[in-house]
């Protein structure tokens, strides 16, 4: 079929453009790096025994996380209309199948679910920003820092506050459009994300066990990788790049044309992949240093990390530092989660953008009352993988993501014509075409149909069998 666009009939975006190439590289790099980076990687890698972990999920990351990107960011300029809209309009474009839409109505509920819990603990994370400040943890002992924790969690009235506040700061950035929203707020937040990190690495290695931080993270202990651990590398990556439900799709329609799809990909990747492991540098030796302990779950931000901050020379000054970041973080992340379902709710029903941002802003703040309560007043409703917010995560984190990005990467490797992808690659057929289209094909698909078998109790399930 050649029934692709050409260079005369382009279709332009209805959102305007990134001013340069370097804005949509700081936008797309900017909703990936966030919670994903800085609280799970650590937390996942410290679970499943660092080194060995941390080397499957750079495989992951770039055999299968940077062919999903690149195919996300090449739908999302041909269509140039929100996730729904463009794969509607590209599946009958190529194929004639208007069913695709479903991919993208699918990403834009993903969306709006995942930062429904996102913006729970981001607003933890301002909580803790005022907490370390004023100087809350300040020779804090494992009890007071461990109280201060569960005093934010199991009050939903004070949880509820800085949820609210998070909310707003994302809504107040996307109703404000594209170049005046979006990009500003990624060229400010960026620059400033990775100069607390590094300021942060350098306490890191003067005031942690340095050397023993980077063995943990560095050193493979292949005894301590379970075939479940495989699996969470696969899923992270889904996650920490974006991936899987068109939010890069959505990022790509807004891409100036001529800018080469797969040089912007890997820059993303490499600043993402950087970042989580300079956030395990900091992490980590601080956590040595202190007696603690790297495998303690979620907790490791908010309880283990307070306490060893509690205990060290200017301490409150760095904990600060550390959660402006980590606010920082999940903030360039959010406006990424929202901006799928407010482009669609613009193009779609015409409403202005700032009526869409508030409107999209209002139910994903209702819906993170599911998780703000499930650590409180519901915390005994407990069924299929634990409570509401445990079943909110797993479903779209280890189940839509990757279903999603199974889906695209089908899409743009078997259903789009040759010359549509490979002229929207701008690659020609060169050798990086080449090599994205036998990932995208075959290698990102059936890994993801691994993560998903996983996530849905398939290989439990076989294992069984065959016990
Ligand atoms: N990548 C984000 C993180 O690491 C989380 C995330 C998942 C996301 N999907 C997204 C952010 C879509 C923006 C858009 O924390």
């Amino acid at each position: 079929m050649s029934n692709g666009v050409d260079a005369a009939t382009r279709r332009s975006s209805l959102h305007g453009l990134w001013s340069t190439r370097m804005a949509f590289i700081l936008a797309v790099s900017g909703s990936a790096v966030g919670l994903g980076n800085i609280w799970k990687f650590p937390y996942i890698a410290g679970q499943n025994g660092g080194g060995a972990f941390v080397l499957v999920y750079l495989l992951c990351v770039f055999a299968v996380g940077l062919p999903v990107m690149m195919s996300e960011i090449l739908i999302g300029r041909r269509g140039r209309r929100n996730p729904v809209a463009t794969m509607q309009l590209l599946g009958e474009e190529e194929a004639g199948q208007s069913g695709w839409k479903l991919v993208g109505v699918a990403g834009v509920l993903a969306g709006v679910i995942i930062l429904s819990f996102y913006s729970v603990f981001a607003g933890w994370s301002l909580a803790y920003i005022v907490g370390t400040a004023t100087g809350q943890f300040v020779g804090g002992d494992p009890e007071s820092v461990n109280n201060i924790y569960n005093d934010l969690k199991e009050s939903w009235g004070i949880s509820a506050f800085w949820h609210t506040a998070f909310m707003v700061m994302t809504v107040a950035v996307v109703a404000r459009g594209v170049e005046r929203g979006l990009e500003r707020c990624v060229r400010l937040l960026m620059p400033a994300l990775v100069i607390l990190l590094l300021i942060l690495l350098g306490y890191s290695i003067s005031e942690g066990d340095f050397a023993r931080g980077l063995i943990f993270l560095f050193k493979p202990d292949f005894d301590a990788l379970t075939p479940s651990g495989f699996l969470i590398a696969l899923g992270h990556a889904f996650f920490t790049l974006s991936v899987g439900m068109g939010a890069v799709m959505a990022y790509g329609a807004y891409l100036p044309e001529g800018t080469s799809i797969p040089n912007t990909s890997i820059a993303v990747v490499i600043t993402d992949t950087a970042i989580a492991l300079l956030a395990g540098m900091v992490i980590f030796p601080i956590v040595f240093a202190n007696g603690l302990d790297p495998a303690s779950g979620p907790g490791l931000i908010f309880r283990v990390l307070p306490l060893a901050f509690s205990q060290m020379t200017a301490g409150a000054f760095f904990g600060t530092l550390f959660f402006v970041l980590l606010t920082f973080a999940a903030w360039t992340s959010s406006i990424g989660l929202i901006e799928p379902a407010v482009a669609w709710l613009v193009e779609a029903k015409g409403l202005r953008r700032g009526t869409a941002a508030m409107l999209v802003g209002g139910g994903i703040w209702a819906a993170g009352f599911a998780t703000l309560l499930s650590f409180n007043v519901t915390s005994d409703v407990q069924f299929w993988r634990g409570t509401l917010y445990t079943n909110i995560d797993h479903f779209t984190s280890n189940i839509m993501l990757p279903l999603g990005g199974f889906l695209i990467t089908i899409f743009a490797g078997w259903v789009m014509c040759r010359n549509s992808s490979a002229d929207e690659l701008d690659v020609g057929v060169g050798v990086s075409y080449k090599i994205w289209r036998f990932l995208a094909r075959f290698v990102a698909p059936v890994a993801v149909m691994f993560i998903f078998f996983h996530a849905v109790g398939v290989m439990d399930w076989l294992r069984e069998m065959f016990a």
